[in-house]
C-alpha cells in the first residue's frame, strides 16, 4: 500500500505575519464581484474558516508526538503558523461581514458546535484523517481561483491580495496534513481505511454544512429569489471555471491508494506570486503579477494607486 511522504515544497512553507486592512470599503456586503449568490457561496465556506483551521491546527499539533519523520515535524510547525495568521485574518474579515449585516457569527456558532462534538468523539487519527480531506478541497478551491483572478474583478484589491496570500499559502502547504496523518497513522491499510472514512465524513458533514449556510445566510440578505446571481453563480461553480465541478472530481483520485496532494503539481503558479512579493513585498504587485501571467488578459482590474498603509 503505497502511503509514502512525498515531501515536496517543504521549504516553500514559509510563515508570513501579514496583517490587511478590514473594513467596511474593503469588504462590503456582496465583496465577491458585487454578486450575492457568489459571495454568500463563499461566506458559508468562510464562515468555518477560523474555527476550522484552528481545529486543522490542533489536530496537527496533538500529532506532533508521534511523528517518525523531522522533515514532516518541521513542516507540520510551519503549517501550524501560516493556519494561525489565517484564522487571525479571516476573524477580521468576517466580524466586517457582520457588520455590513451578514449573520456569520450565527453560522460560526453552529459550526462550532459541530466540530465540538466532532472532536469530543473521534480519535486523534479521524481527525487528522478529516483534516486532510478538508485541506485537500482547500487546495482545489485555490488552485482554481488562483487561474481565475478575473472572478475578483471588482473585489477591493486589499480584500482580494488577502485571499490571494491565503490561496498561495493553501498551496504551499497542501500537502502538509496528509503527510502528518500518514505518518502519524503508520501507514499501510489501516491509514488507507481511515484516509477514505475521513474523506466520507467530510463530504457528508462539509457539502450539507455549505449548502444549509448559504441558504441561511442568502435568506437573511433577501437574496434568495435573485435568479440573474442564482444563474451567475451556478456557472461559476460548475461551468467556468467550475469551482465545485473541481471539487468533486478532485474526490476521486483521493480514494486511489496511491494518491497525494503533489500529484497535481502547480507551484509553478505559486512561484509567479512568490517571486514578486519577494521583489517588493507588496500583495497587491503579487496578485498583479499572478495577472500578467494568466493566459486572455483582462482589462478593468481594480486597482489602488496607493495600497491602505499597514500593507504588507
Ligand atoms: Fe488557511
Ligand atoms: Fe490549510
Amino acid at each position: 500500500m503505497a502511503l509514502a511522504n512525498r515531501k515536496i515544497g517543504y521549504g516553500e512553507v514559509v510563515t508570513r505575519d501579514l496583517h490587511f486592512s478590514m473594513n467596511r470599503e474593503t469588504v462590503t456586503r456582496h465583496w465577491f464581484n458585487n454578486d450575492p449568490w457568489c459571495t454568500h457561496w463563499m461566506n458559508a465556506i468562510l464562515a468555518a474558516v477560523p474555527d476550522g483551521e484552528r481545529w486543522v491546527m490542533n489536530s496537527a499539533r496533538r500529532q506532533l508526538d508521534k511523528l517518525r519523520d523531522p522533515e514532516v515535524r518541521k513542516a507540520a510547525g510551519e503549517f501550524i503558523r501560516q493556519e494561525r495568521t489565517h484564522a487571525r485574518e479571516h476573524d477580521e474579515m468576517n466580524a466586517i461581514c457582520v457588520q455590513q449585516g451578514v449573520p456569520i457569527d450565527k453560522v460560526e456558532t453552529t459550526f462550532k458546535l459541530i466540530r465540538k462534538e466532532l472532536q469530543h468523539r473521534l480519535s486523534d487519527d479521524m481527525q487528522s484523517s478529516i483534516a486532510a480531506a478538508f485541506e485537500h478541497f482547500t487546495a482545489i478551491i485555490s488552485s482554481v481561483l488562483l487561474e481565475h483572478a478575473e472572478l475578483f474583478d471588482e473585489t477591493h484589491p486589499e480584500l482580494r491580495a488577502m485571499l490571494y496570500w491565503h490561496f498561495v499559502e493553501e498551496t504551499e502547504h497542501k500537502s502538509v496534513s496528509f503527510d502528518v496523518f500518514v505518518d502519524a497513522s503508520g501507514g499501510g491499510l489501516r491509514s488507507y481505511r481511515l484516509r477514505i472514512s475521513g474523506m466520507m465524513l467530510a463530504i457528508s458533514l462539509g457539502f450539507p454544512i455549505m449548502i444549509g449556510n448559504q441558504a441561511f445566510l442568502l435568506y437573511r440578505d433577501k437574496q434568495l429569489l435573485n435568479l440573474r446571481s442564482a444563474t451567475h453563480m451556478l456557472k461559476v461553480l460548475f461551468v467556468k471555471p467550475g469551482i465545485l465541478s473541481k471539487v468533486l472530481a478532485g474526490v476521486f483520485p483521493y480514494f486511489s491508494p496511491t494518491f497525494h496532494p503533489w500529484d497535481d503539481d502547480n507551484r509553478e503558479t505559486i512561484r509567479i506570486w512568490k517571486r514578486a512579493y519577494e521583489q517588493t513585498g507588496d500583495t497587491h504587485k503579487a496578485f498583479e503579477a499572478l495577472v500578467k501571467h494568466q493566459p486572455g488578459i483582462r482589462t478593468g482590474l481594480r486597482t489602488v494607486a496607493h495600497p491602505p498603509e499597514g500593507l504588507s
